[in-house]
């Protein structure tokens, strides 16, 4: 039983049409293995959000999304073979090209209508593979602003898992009461919230770091007395996060690295969510370079073992109430909103749509 259905009739809680469904997969890039997993003329099948769906890369390295499931006798295409461009299915060895359609039956010549199945857009990003379960044009794949249009070095850290709704984890970023409560974090703040028509959102954090204790003059010392960090949100799928923003030098020297790093969620079963963090940096020529990235990557992956360490378990067992919200919880109560006009997917329930 998974926390939504318990306490039912003590402690009610109000469904949401998008926000923390578990019923609705909404439209968004997911993650789906890192890309070298996946080689050239090699074929997988795997459970993304609920759906069946094989993976194959074509003998000229092209990269392909499909249902599942053959449409003659449904036989796991997972197990089938790539031949040339073309996946073949291992029973009957029907052939469908990238775009699902049946282009090979070897017992007869003409190929039944039906014999077809969907084709989601993938692509390959900071070393993973996405796919989106609508093929009518995808908006673009998500982009720090600081690094859009830019070559970046990634890494891809451990995935783990969560016992909450995607939805649920990425509101971390956005509730300005718990800076303070868990995570000592004494800012005040200035957010602002933009939504643009890619529905895409970005939320800035600006402060005054404080002079309360040692801790914090020290931090005052090195960082500068600004600090500010920024989030930008797609599909309530990928969150990305730059800290470190704007901060000098013992107030002056604009020496310290902005750190980058992304949260790629996907739901894995009812109450289970799948969780990759990935670190990205501008790609440095050279030698020096490429250790200067190395060297940021691994800083931005201390920088998130200390936040997840000090927050990590509240959502291993939260069940996430609404109903509730103050003032000071406008930024979640927006966020909420933004999730609850995305667009589910036909990869949701039956029901749900
Ligand atoms: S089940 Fe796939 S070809 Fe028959
Ligand atoms: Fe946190």
């Amino acid at each position: 039983m998974i926390n939504e259905d318990k306490n039912q009739l003590t402690q009610p809680l109000r469904q949401h049409k998008i926000f923390n469904n578990w019923e609705v997969v909404a439209e968004g890039w997911y993650p789906v293995m890192p890309a070298n997993r996946l080689k050239r003329s090699e074929v997988k099948s795997l459970l993304i959000c609920g759906q069946h769906l094989v993976f194959f890369r074509t003998e000229s390295n092209k990269l392909t999304a499909l249902d599942g499931y053959c449409p003659h006798m449904g036989v796991d295409l997972g197990i089938g073979k790539v031949q040339g461009e073309n996946l073949r299915c291992f029973f009957h060895h029907w052939e469908f090209n990238q775009q699902g359609d049946c282009v090979k039956i070897p017992c007869q010549e003409t190929i039944p209508k039906k014999a077809r199945i969907k084709h989601y857009p993938c692509l390959e990003k900071y070393g993973m593979i996405w796919v989106h379960p609508n093929t009518e044009n995808p908006s673009p794949l998500l982009e720090i602003p600081k690094l859009a249009q830019q070559e970046v070095s990634w890494q891809l850290d451990r995935p783990y898992f969560r016992k909450c709704h995607h939805h649920i984890t990425m509101v971390n970023g956005i509730d300005p009461q718990h800076l303070k409560t868990v995570h000592d974090l004494n800012l005040s703040m200035n957010l602002s919230i933009k939504e643009d028509d890619s529905g895409q959102i970005e939320i800035d954090l600006q402060g005054k770091v404080p002079t309360d204790n040692l801790k914090d003059r020290l931090m005052k010392t090195i960082l500068g007395p600004e600090y500010s960090y920024s989030m930008n949100y797609a599909d309530g799928t990928l969150a990305g996060l730059t800290i470190m923003k704007d901060v000098k030098l013992f107030g002056r020297f604009d020496v310290l690295p902005t750190l980058h790093m992304f949260f790629a969620y996907r739901p894995e079963s009812r109450g289970k969510t799948f969780v990759q963090p990935i670190y990205v940096t501008k790609k440095r020529r050279g030698l020096v370079g490429a250790l200067t990235s190395q060297a940021l990557l691994a800083m931005t992956k201390l920088a998130f073992k200390f936040l997840q360490g000090e927050d990590g378990e509240v959502y291993e067992n939260i069940r996430f109430n609404s109903e509730n919200l103050l003032p000071i919880d406008g930024p979640i109560a927006r966020y909420i909103g933004y999730i609850n006009r995305l667009k589910p997917s036909l990869w949701s329930k039956h029901d749900a749509l």
